[in-house]
């Protein structure tokens, strides 16, 4: 805890230095069989000489207890060092070159941050990304300070038989007093933010991967032992992973073993640590009757994010936290080139963008929009933002759409082979691709430093007469907090013309012959008009398809026509596209709708015929594969639908999205029936819903194909139940009593829940008692509960935060119940009231004294306050500035609620 006063002091991107000492060699020991831990550290420390010479040294250190200090073997004078009020470590006129020996105490059991050492079910483990070490031992804790280290562990032989630190083990015994100990090395430098250490009663689940140079690899993943048979899908993954950066970056392994640690106590989903990654056990533990689908392809991915670190990341690392996109902004567009690789490309792009639009939009729009780069932060915590990642994987996927893969890839060589084992920035980034494609990013560079998402407006001209198409594209950004004035950016715009069967028209740009049938304009002015010599004499213009793939991070703006967009979302070849036309018919209506509500009370809303034929040409499309069906055929959220919006009204948005659910299930009801039930059948065999945990091989299908069509069943099945009829309600049940995979039984009792049916309170009820010990599946008996759009749900959320399987300290039950309401039920989360308003305030103001990062992170459905209608707007105004107030705020709580009510 810290008070405000100094809770505001700010770090500065153009303040960068090199570090004044360097750390060549780290050896710790931590003796976990003592309470409190005791800490040995010896430090082999110089003088950097490249660095503006200090006399004195300054380690970083946070609620550490000093027990013994030696510098060269001797005790330094007692003047000669102090400790700060923050806990910061000063040793005065020290030599050019010395060994520092410091003993030291910390308390992992008090520790609720769930930063530095800590315990998770009686399991030491460490995070130690973005500044955690200082919470071990006193360390120059910054990313550009790179050290070989050794670390001996040492714990009762019982409760902690097994230890890990980063690399090889190299030693291990026992002691007396049933103790043991086990030494490990890692031979790559790195910074102390990738230190990771684990002592506890953990089960080994190991396999192996051979890197195409022919080195074995052995891979081991610990976990508690009654998870154990939950493994195999995330080993797999991250063998198709190791297989993957091998072929498509030429990367390999590095170390002999490959160690993955599940904690249930985790602040996020992650950690990349050197060789021995530590994951919130929702990223990797599953099996087909405790896990959907969903949680599947998230463990694949965040399994391949945390691998791909190695090389970005790991051994090419930050230089400071400004540069914090370098690694994660590349590694997630690496991990969603995977993912596109080895499912779907087109489904796995509408997934990565409509997390973009609804999660980053807001963001890039609200008062804690930042650049993919900052210039200036309070704490570090608050930038692992959605901004950061999948802003910063954005702006990697563009540089790779103007290059072209083959540029790309010379351009990540040149990337890997300059800077290995070196501490970089951004542009370091920047001007490998750019020397490798021979290009100028200068322009381009803007997309690191500019926040704000440009609206990019077009509009297309066609001359019956010459056969000429013109496209005029104007770009603008609206300003964000300190960035008043934005320029233009240097923009990829992917397009394509299509005739009236959805045929490629060539686009002759006059020179280039043979003419492509797709191009990528190089948008760069505020204003700038395109021609393509065409056909004369089309008896219907051409139809523009733009922005194909969404080839850039920027809201669309275009007239069309009803009809142009239901052709698109019919015909258009880029699957993106087509899914996006058909959303933004879908959007488009809700906004006619919630026009009427602006002029009338209680309206009465038409449903449109073509809408309908619209949507269900997409339904019984057979060409279209299940899981793009599905995706097409999910509205766009409330919440989404709410951010586009100023003076939002959550009841009208509510109301008139489930008007339109209602409409389509009521004029579309035999379609989605016929299209449930084939769905049932491919899905399980012909003999039906009993014969699904079997299939028609004795296995549960786990391949991308059945999962799509379970995806596409149960879109059915929930849009059928949006006519409120029993009949379908009793179809949920059915189904969630027949099947035994999760994906299925979450979906029947999600539409039963979130509808308030008659059976909803019996089936839940089935679920808890059948998964009461589970913590991950009973962490979804949460969620499903917080996000029913139902009067009722409040006091349910307020019972649950006092039921036996809620526990504050846990991030996961956190995000899972409070998350749950305040994220995922825009309806009941914002009653006029403010009773949700407070609600969540309260638990941020709580949660801050034990844990401020996930506090902090509570803040985030706050940030639109200003744009909802004025008595909502005020009453979240009222709670924001009831946190403000407190008397003592952590750093992470009190630079956000500053930013949101600034
Ligand atoms: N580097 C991690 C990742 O993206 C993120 C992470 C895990 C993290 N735990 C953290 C960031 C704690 C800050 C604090 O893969
Ligand atoms: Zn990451």
């Amino acid at each position: 805890m810290i008070h405000a006063s100094s809770a505001s002091r700010v770090t500065r991107l153009t303040e960068y230095g090199p570090p004044p000492f360097l750390v060549e060699q780290v050896h710790l020991t931590v003796h976990l069989d003592v309470d409190p831990v005791l800490v040995q550290a010896r430090l082999a420390i110089r003088r950097n000489p490249v660095a503006t010479p200090t006399p004195d040294l300054l380690l970083d250190g946070q609620e550490l207890e000093m027990v013994a200090l030696r510098l060269d073997g001797r005790e330094p004078a007692a003047g000669s060092w102090m400790i700060d009020a923050a806990g910061n470590l000063l040793l005065r006129q020290v030599p050019d070159r010395f060994i520092l020996e410091v003993e030291n105490r910390i308390h992992p059991a008090r520790n609720t941050s769930l930063e530095g050492l800590y315990l998770s079910n009686g399991r030491f483990c460490t995070q130690c990304e973005a500044e955690g070490f200082r919470k071990i031992t006193w360390y120059l804790d910054r990313p550009d300070v790179l050290a070989r280290f050794t670390v001996t562990l040492v714990a009762p032989c019982r409760g902690y038989p097994v230890l890990l630190a980063n690399g090889n083990r190299i030693a291990q015994g026992l002691l007396e007093g049933e103790r043991h100990y086990a030494t490990w090395e890692d031979p790559f430098p790195k910074p102390s933010y990738l230190f990771a250490m684990v002592a506890g009663d953990l089960a080994q689940i190991s396999g192996e991967f051979t890197t195409r140079s022919g080195r074995r690899v052995a891979l081991h993943f610990y976990t508690e032992a009654e998870n154990a048979d939950r493994c195999d899908h995330a080993l797999s993954a991250l063998k198709k992973a190791m297989a993957w950066d091998e072929i498509r970056f030429g990367r390999e392994y590095d170390l002999d073993v490959y160690m993955i640690v599940a904690v249930n106590d985790f602040n996020m989903g992650a950690m990349e640590n050197k060789g021995l990654n530590i994951f919130n056990s929702q990223y990797v533990l599953a099996k087909p009757s405790t896990a959907t689908d969903e949680d599947f392809q998230a463990i694949e991915s965040v399994i391949a994010h945390e691998y791909f670190h190695n090389w970005t990341g790991n051994r090419i690392t930050c230089r400071d936290w400004f540069q914090l996109s370098l690694k994660e902004g590349l590694t997630v567009f690496r991990d969603q080139e995977f993912s596109a690789d080895i499912l779907s490309r087109g489904v796995q792009r509408i997934k990565d963008v409509r997390l973009l639009r609804t999660v980053q939009f807001a963001e890039d729009s609200g008062p804690t929009a930042h650049p993919v780069q900052p210039d200036t932060y309070i704490e570090i915590n608050n930038f692992y933002t959605t901004t950061i990642y999948n802003k910063g994987a954005e702006v990697v996927r563009m540089l790779h759409t103007l290059l072209g893969e083959a540029d790309f890839r010379r351009g990540m060589d040149l990337y890997f082979a300059r800077h290995d084992g070196q501490a970089v920035t951004v542009d370091d980034f920047v001007r490998a691709m750019e020397e490798a494609s021979q290009r100028d990013f200068s322009q381009f560079r803007l997309w690191y430093r500019q926040a704000g998402t440009p609206i990019v407006r077009a509009a297309m001209e066609y001359s019956v007469t010459t056969g000429m198409t013109t496209l005029t594209l104007s770009q603008e950004t609206a300003p964000t907090p300190g960035q008043p004035d934005k320029k233009p950016l240097h923009i990829p715009v992917r397009v394509a013309l299509l005739g009236t069967t959805g045929e490629h028209l060539p686009l002759q740009d006059n020179h280039s012959a043979p003419a492509p049938l797709e191009m990528v304009l190089e948008l760069r002015e505020a204003r700038q008009a395109f021609h393509f010599v065409g056909q004369a004499g089309l008896e219907q213009r051409p139809v523009v398809s733009i922005l194909r793939g969404f080839s850039a991070p920027v809201r669309l703006e275009m007239a069309r026509t009803d009809a142009e967009l239901a052709f698109l979302w019919a015909r258009d070849t880029d699957p993106f596209n087509r899914w996006d036309a058909g959303q933004e018919l879908l959007e488009r209506w809700l906004f006619r709708w919630i026009g009427q509500y602006r002029q009338e009370s209680r309206p009465s809303l038409v449903g449109d015929g073509a809408l309908r034929a619209a949507f269900l040409a997409t339904l019984n499309d057979p060409g279209l594969d299940p899981a793009m069906r599905a995706l097409a055929l999910t509205l766009p959220g409330e919440k989404y639908v709410l951010d586009r919006m100023e003076q939002a009204n959550p009841d009208v948005v509510h109301a008139v999205r489930e008007f339109l659910r209602r409409d389509l299930a009521e004029h579309l009801a035999p379609d989605l029936l016929r299209l449930y039930q084939r769905m049932v059948v491919e899905t399980t065999g012909a003999d039906g819903l009993a014969a699904e945990t079997t299939g028609a091989n004795g296995h549960h299908d786990e391949s991308p194909l059945a999962a799509g069509r379970r995806a596409l069943k149960n879109m059915a099945l929930a849009t059928l139940a949006a006519a409120d009829q029993p009949e379908w309600y009793r179809l949920c049940e059915q189904q969630y009593h027949a099947s035994h995979n999760m994906t299925d039984r979450m979906a029947a009792l999600n539409v039963l829940v979130q509808a308030g049916a008659t059976q909803a309170e019996a089936v839940l009820d089935d679920f808890y008692q059948q998964w009461r010990d589970d913590f991950l599946v009973t962490n979804k008996w949460l969620t499903l509960q917080a996000s029913a759009p139902l009067a009722e749900t409040f006091e349910r959320v307020l019972a649950l935060t006092r039921h036996p399987v809620f526990n504050p300290n846990n991030p996961n039950r956190v995000r899972a119940l409070i998350g749950g309401f305040a994220n995922g039920n825009p309806y009941c989360f914002h009653h006029p009231s403010g009773q949700g308003y407070r609600f969540l305030g309260e638990w941020i103001m709580r949660l801050d004294r034990s844990n401020s990062q996930i506090a902090a992170r509570l803040l985030t459905p706050f940030n639109r306050w200003r744009f909802f209608e004025p008595g909502r707007s005020e009453r979240m105004r009222e709670v924001l500035q009831q946190i403000a107030e407190q008397a003592t705020l952590s750093r992470d709580v009190g630079e956000m609620v500053g930013k949101i009510l600034a």
